[in-house]
Parts: C-alpha cells; structure tokens; sequence
C-alpha cells in the first residue's frame, strides 16, 4: 500500500479524491492522504472532524479479485489498523465493527466504501487516526482520545503512525482475502471490546431506536451476535450502530 501516493495540504474527503482516482484507473494500492479535510465523512452519515492539521486521514485503493466476498472487509481493516496501533497503544481495543478505542474512547475511525466494475470490486478504504490533537470539538471531548492525550511528549509523528500501520494492515487484508473472516478472527476477537459486554445496539442502519442487549461474539462471515434483553434466539446486527452499556 502506498505506490503510487498523493498527499494532499487540504482535501474535502480523501475518499471522495480516492473514489474518483479510482474511477480514472489508480491501481490497487493507491494512497492518498491529507493534512485535513474540509468534509470529512464517517459512518452512518456521520461527519469526522477532520481541521486539525495533526491527525492522519487515509485513503487505499483496493482492487481484491473478482467473487471474492467483501463484506467483512472493514474488520480486517480495523485489525490491521489496530495492530499497528498498538505498538504504542498495546491496549488499544476493536469496537464491532471496526472503530479502534482505547479505555473506551474513539482513537480512529474507519469508512469503507465500493463500486462494482462488472464482477470486480473496488474499494475505497479511509482511515482516520487522531494522532496530534489533544483538543476535541464537544460533543468528542468526552468521547474521543489521540496519541497525543494517551502517550504526550512520547507520541510519535504521522508518518511513523503510517509507517506502522500500513504493513499490518497489507499482512490482515493478504489474510482476509485468501480466507475471509474466519482467517483473520484471530487477529480480532482477542481485541473485541463487545464480547460478553451489555449494549446498545440499532438494528436498523442508525436510523431506529437502541435496544438493550448483550453481546456474544462475531460469526464467521463478521455479523455481530447479540442476545437481546427481553428474550428470544441470538440476533444478528449487519450494519447499523453499537454502543458499550
Ligand atoms: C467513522 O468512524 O464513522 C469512520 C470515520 C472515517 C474517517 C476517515 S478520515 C479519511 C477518510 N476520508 C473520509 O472522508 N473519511 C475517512
């Protein structure tokens, strides 16, 4: 990952560049990153605050083989993300589906997003990591930590971060490939910050109402399982949203 690179002082998204680089022929691997983004876009409609001038936001071009399943390929992603984290932030931890949190504050974010061209995906994998900043817009300051908050004078710079995080990203993606989820459950489930825990969860894409459940653990193909509070059969969660009880 990484060759060819684009970096760019201020974008509105580098998913959205990555997107249309992409679209115009970028190869499998294309990287593109910025200083800061004016529209940074997270999950679920969301917005990432993106100004700050000190954190990394990431973008890679994938090209994965036609007929290869893709639908878990956000948490081989956070894996990746995470293992590369965690040569500072050993503790750092994976919340379903794939945002890496530490003592249950947001590190880094991650979007992935697909177009098919025939039978052959490509994907546009963004990334943010707060690296430098230590001050957060409200609502994040209660929700939200950096290297910089959790690590100080120690934390190190972006392109250390990246130069970390790339490599153990590559091994979990060449991992998840060849065997899907499954092949790569034992990168994420020993980091999961649901398993076992009471949660909220939104059945319905962000756009219904948390029910109380627990959570039991991940399926092959990556769902969440979850027990939900007033009874039934173990239910599966997709997409959608989760928070710790
Ligand atoms: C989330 O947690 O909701 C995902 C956040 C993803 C943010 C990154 S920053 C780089 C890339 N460009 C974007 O516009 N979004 C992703």
């Amino acid at each position: 990952l990484g060759r060819p690179r684009e970096h760019w002082a201020e974008l509105g998204s580098t998913n959205d560049r990555a997107l249309a680089w992409a679209r115009a022929g970028a190869p499998h691997g294309a990287l593109v990153t910025a200083d800061a983004q004016t529209a940074g876009r997270g999950r679920l409609g969301r917005a990432w605050a993106s100004e700050s001038g000190e954190d990394l936001y990431v973008s890679a071009i994938l090209r994965p083989d036609a007929g290869k399943p893709i639908g878990a390929l956000g948490l081989a992603v956070g894996a990746g993300l995470r293992e590369g984290l965690s040569r500072w932030l050993p503790a750092a931890q994976l919340k379903w589906p794939n945002d890496v949190l530490v003592e249950g504050r947001k590190l880094a974010g991650i979007l992935c997003e697909a177009r098919w061209v025939g039978s052959s995906p490509e994907v546009v994998v963004g990334f943010g990591v707060n690296v430098g900043r230590s001050l957060f817009p409200e609502p994040l300051a209660a929700t939200a930590t950096s290297l910089r908050r959790e690590l100080g004078e120690a934390t190190p710079s972006r392109e250390a971060v990246l130069g970390r995080i790339l490599p153990a990203l590559e091994a979990a993606l060449e991992q998840f490939f060849s065997g899907g989820f499954a092949a790569i459950r034992g990168r994420y489930e020993p980091h999961c910050a649901l398993r076992d825990r009471d949660v909220f969860v939104d059945m319905s894409n962000g756009a219904g109402p948390k029910v109380q459940a627990k959570a039991l653990g991940l399926a092959d193909d990556g769902a969440l399982m979850v027990a939900l509070a007033d009874g039934g059969p173990p239910r599966r969660v997709e997409s959608g949203d989760v928070w710790l009880a």
